[in-house]
């Protein structure tokens, strides 16, 4: 793997460190299933640890630097310069249900913008990573958005609603209305992260999802910005929230994917 900041480098011991522990984690996942508990427990604590190694790691490296993590919240939070963003699983329902569809992602942003970032799925082997300036990698490979021009031709993924969303019904007619525009079903493998990491590599040409949190999709911004792609988030006017929505993809179908979700219907 090529990598040139020490922030990379960094980013790059915690999460290998914890993927050791979600890979244990993971193989005990089956016989939790058959227990009566049930592996729910089993998966936040699993949650709890990789986080506990990552931030334990990059603590270590820089105990001044700012830390937005999904469970641990903020720590260092009067740092704004130098932030670290953490999801210890992303796809967190796959990896409960023996799904081999969840990734660990780290972003590190500096003055509000994300330079370096990973997405690594443990299971696959597949490291997604990049740096601002240096092009987006998976594992040695450079790699690089689909060519695809045309929504109609487009392998398109998203994820979502929540259960308890307002914008439950808005999301599903949104779905329809996309599905009725697209060749191939819609897919969906809830790991936000990988998703976007999907994107970065060309095997989605495009990928969009509402009620996200930043830290399913930080890494994400940079590692498809670097493949060539392209990012909006609709309606986030509010900086500091740390809900997103997102549209991402390899550029060429953006307009036309966005339009076409943005419009309302009149009737
Ligand atoms: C979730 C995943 C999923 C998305 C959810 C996220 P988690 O993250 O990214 O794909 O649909 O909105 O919350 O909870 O598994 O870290
Ligand atoms: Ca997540
Ligand atoms: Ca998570």
């Amino acid at each position: 793997m090529r990598i040139n900041s020490p922030q990379m480098n960094i980013i790059y011991k915690a999460c290998n460190k914890a993927s050791k522990s979600l890979i244990r984690d993971f193989g005990e996942i089956e016989k939790l299933q058959v227990s009566t508990k049930g592996p729910g427990d089993f998966v936040s604590t699993a949650d709890k640890k990789s986080e506990k190694i990552i931030i334990e790691e990059l603590l270590k490296a820089h105990p001044d630097y700012g830390i937005l993590s999904e469970e641990a919240g903020q720590i260092n939070k009067e740092n704004q310069n130098n932030k670290w963003i953490i999801d210890p699983i992303d796809g967190t329902t796959n990896f409960l249900n023996g799904i081999p569809q969840f990734a660990i992602s780290i972003a590190y942003e500096e003055k509000g913008e994300v330079v370096s970032g990973i997405i690594f799925d443990p299971i696959k082997n597949e490291m997604f990573f990049a740096e601002k300036g240096s092009g987006a990698y998976l594992n040695n490979s450079r790699i690089r958005v689909s060519n695809k021009k045309k929504l109609k031709e487009s392998i398109l993924v998203t994820g979502g609603p929540r259960f308890s969303s307002k914008k439950r019904a808005e999301i599903f007619e949104e779905y329809i209305k996309i599905s009725n525009i697209v060749d191939a079903p819609i897919r969906k493998f809830g790991s936000a992260a990988l998703d976007i990491a999907n994107v970065a590599c060309g095997r989605f040409d495009g990928y969009w999802q509402w009620e996200l949190n930043y830290w399913d999709i930080a890494a994400g911004l940079i590692i498809l910005k670097e493949a060539g792609g392209f990012v909006d988030l609709p309606g986030n006017e509010e900086k500091t929230s740390f809900k997103k929505n997102i549209i991402a993809t390899n550029s060429k179908i953006h307009e036309e994917l966005k339009a076409s979700l943005l419009k309302k219907n009149i009737e």
